[in-house]
């Protein structure tokens, strides 16, 4: 389980003095200049969803277009396989786009794009579905129908949300795979769900580099029987081989395809994507999203998590689109709701330190929503880059990823929203497709490091691990009591390790979130971080399993067990205990070619911080390897039990190990 990290250093003298001043303040109401504008700003609005949940959905849902209204809210006949707004039919891509260029807003901007070297592209709701329109076509014109998976692997350019909005228009599943996964990740990804097209780049640019991306990924997906097409977008002229009769090119298919495309009605519940996210195994989960519960859940909670006024707000959620927040947060939340929105290529520090707080002076952003890790690395960089930009369009904050630690919340607080903006720690996850607790910002007082709440109509409880029970105040399982709409329908094609992994502890009714939490006297929740082997580096999500595995893939390795490590920037952080093959010494070597496999097999952000070799690993007397530990070990605390141990001389020879093992810049 995470521990809290330690807290950071800001270097100003005078700023730690008013961060220690404030860390005393419990509550931070809403600005009373905030609320009095708030869409929410009345309490009465949990009881009123809590008289009626399913009534306060289907109200959520109603803000939709449905070509044919629903007959049933909600199908709870077979737990846990839940059916929203049964019988109802809509197209998501109608929704985002259609419906607000046919109420006239055709000219707003649906996204400002900023390129890495400076380039602006301006995509209206009305270009949007024009690209989309076409795009959908070509997919059809490819041989694409209602059903096929198509894989999507871009970097943060416009034509990722085309491609999504295309999928969604005729009903294909898109799988999107975050840029910064290997290849390798990709392949897998495009195996399990026998993808039929993939969606790719020639290259993609990263701190002034172009890095070929067609071309890697041939390496890898060459002999995937289901891939009938690959389709290049030309983004930047990187040369890469196009295989005649698989490979067609972006800007060729979709010239000759037809500009009239218009929506096929879905059904509530016809497949919108797969997601792959890690669990405790080394097999990702194919989370599957089903349509119309799924953008209920993200327009309702996109509207009132951000108090979002489309005619006036710039929001910019500085997520990358592939992992569930862009999905969410970038593409259908912001777009459903008509959405002016930011899109940046590239990285917070380039070409400079300030680059995102520039963003926000230059759209005049007035919500901005990114992870702790991402402010934890400005604090680092110094409040001076922020202080050199006008930020005060900003009236909205909101965090999510992972635990945000109090300091780095007072932090965001005092120097990006000049204690005027209210912050959002909005808790969910990929399974659960919409925010779940968060404040409501025109109506929670929040306090700094605590997700607050469960939103309206959504039943959130901390329970004790073996029976179950309401843990009124106290530390125990988060569990979700009822089922949302925009929730997880299943594991893609297992639907027994969607019931064994979620339901199987505390029956088909209750949901196992996977997190450890402590609620407050006031009832109050604070996540603490994950219960399995499910590691948070810079909120992205990793199994120790899928780490492992890609360990031992290098050829001097015999054994690996993985652990994530509290780190003050970035969470947690990969912690490898190796055990080389005979009698190979540990080299740094060999400890960077065992870095450069992982970066291989699942990507660089995977790349463990440290490598600690052993001669043996702590195990049980039946041969499993004892991870809490190793943890134990790592994070310096009083071992736990240790009767179980195999051989006891073990910890003794880690303690030291650890004690002298470098660390990763
Ligand atoms: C963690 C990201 C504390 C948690 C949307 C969860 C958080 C996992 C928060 C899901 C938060 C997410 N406070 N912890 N506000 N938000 N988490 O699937 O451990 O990438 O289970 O979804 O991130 O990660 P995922």
């Amino acid at each position: 389980m995470a521990t809290e990290p330690t807290e950071l250093d800001t270097h100003d003298v005078e700023l730690e003095r008013e961060l220690s001043s404030l860390l005393d303040v419990e509550r931070f109401p809403p600005p009373e200049g905030f609320r009095k504008r708030a869409l929410l700003s009345d309490p009465k609005v949990y009881e009123e969803a809590e008289q009626d949940w399913q009534g306060w959905w289907a109200k959520q849902a109603e803000e939709l277009h449905w070509f044919k209204k629903w007959d049933k809210v909600l199908d709870d006949s077979n737990p846990p396989f839940y059916k929203w707004f049964v019988g109802g039919q809509l197209n998501v891509s109608y929704n985002c786009l259609d419906r607000h260029v046919e109420a006239g807003r055709g000219d707003r901007v649906a996204l400002n794009w900023l390129g890495e070297d400076g380039s602006e592209r301006k995509l209206t709701y009305a270009d949007l579905l024009a690209d989309v329109e076409r795009f959908a076509n070509a997919l059809k014109d490819l041989g694409i129908k209602k059903g096929d998976v198509v894989g999507i692997y871009l970097p943060m350019i416009p034509e990722v949300a085309v491609a999504m909005l295309a999928c969604a228009r005729i009903g294909a599943p898109h799988n999107v795979v975050f840029g910064g996964f290997a290849p390798e990740a990709v392949r897998e990804r495009m195996e399990f769900a026998e993808a039929k097209v993939l969606i790719t780049v020639d290259g993609a640019s990263r701190k002034g580099t172009i890095t070929p991306i067609k071309q890697a990924v041939d390496l890898v997906v060459g002999d995937l029987e289901s891939l009938e097409h690959i389709i290049v977008i030309a983004a930047h002229g990187t040369p890469c081989e196009m295989r005649s009769g698989r490979d067609v090119w972006y800007h060729e298919i979709v010239a000759a395809a037809d500009a009239k495309c218009p929506a096929e009605p879905m059904d509530a519940e016809d497949p919108l994507y797969i997601l792959y996210t890690s669990g405790s195994t080394a097999k990702p989960k194919g989370i599957l999203h089903t349509s119309g519960g799924y953008l209920t859940g993200v327009t309702a909670t996109h509207r009132y998590v951000f108090d979002l006024h489309p005619d006036e707000d710039v929001f910019w959620c500085a997520a990358d689109v592939g992992w569930v927040t862009g999905h969410s947060y970038i593409v259908y939340g912001p777009l459903a709701n008509g959405a002016t929105g930011v899109m940046y290529e590239g990285a917070p520090d380039y070409p400079h330190k300030g680059i995102w707080w520039e963003i926000i002076q230059r759209y005049g952003v007035t919500i901005f929503y990114t992870a702790p890790t991402a402010i934890r690395a400005c604090i680092k960089w110094g409040a001076e880059y922020p202080r050199k930009f006008d930020l005060s369009s900003l009236r909205l904050l909101g965090t999510v990823g992972e635990p945000i630690n109090p300091k780095a919340w007072l932090w965001y607080h005092k120097i990006i929203g000049a204690e005027r903006c209210p912050i959002v720690d909005t808790w969910w996850q990929t399974e659960t497709g919409q925010i779940m607790i968060t404040p409501l910002p025109g109506i929670t007082e929040t306090k700094p490091g605590s997700a607050t709440t469960p939103f309206p109509g959504v039943l959130a409880d901390v329970v004790d691990e073996h029976e179950g029970k309401t843990i009124k105040e106290g530390q125990g399982l988060l569990v979700l009591k009822r089922p949302w709409p925009a929730m997880l329908r299943t594991l893609y094609r297992d639907d027994e390790r969607f019931v064994e992994t979620y339901f199987k502890r505390f029956g088909n009714t209750t949901y196992l979130v996977g997190d450890a939490a402590r609620r407050d006297k006031d009832g109050y929740i604070w996540v603490i971080g994950r219960i399995d082997d499910v590691v948070n580096v810079s909120g992205h999500r990793l199994s120790t399993a899928e780490v492992e595995s890609a360990i031992v893939a290098h050829e001097s390795v015999a054994e690996a067990a993985v652990i994530g490590q509290s780190d003050e920037l970035t969470g947690q952080a990969i912690c490898a205990f190796v055990t080389l093959q005979g009698t190979i010494e540990g080299t740094t070597e060999i400890e960077e070619a065992i870095r450069e496999t992982v970066a291989a097999h699942i990507g660089k952000f995977a790349r463990p911080k440290r490598i600690i070799w052993s001669n043996d690993l702590p195990k049980t007397r039946s041969g499993k390897i004892m991870r809490r530990l190793l943890r134990d070990i790592a994070e310096g605390r009083a071992l736990g039990d240790v009767t179980t141990l195999r051989d006891p001389a073990v910890v003794d020879m880690l303690g030291q190990a650890i004690a002298t093992a470098p660390e990763e810049d």
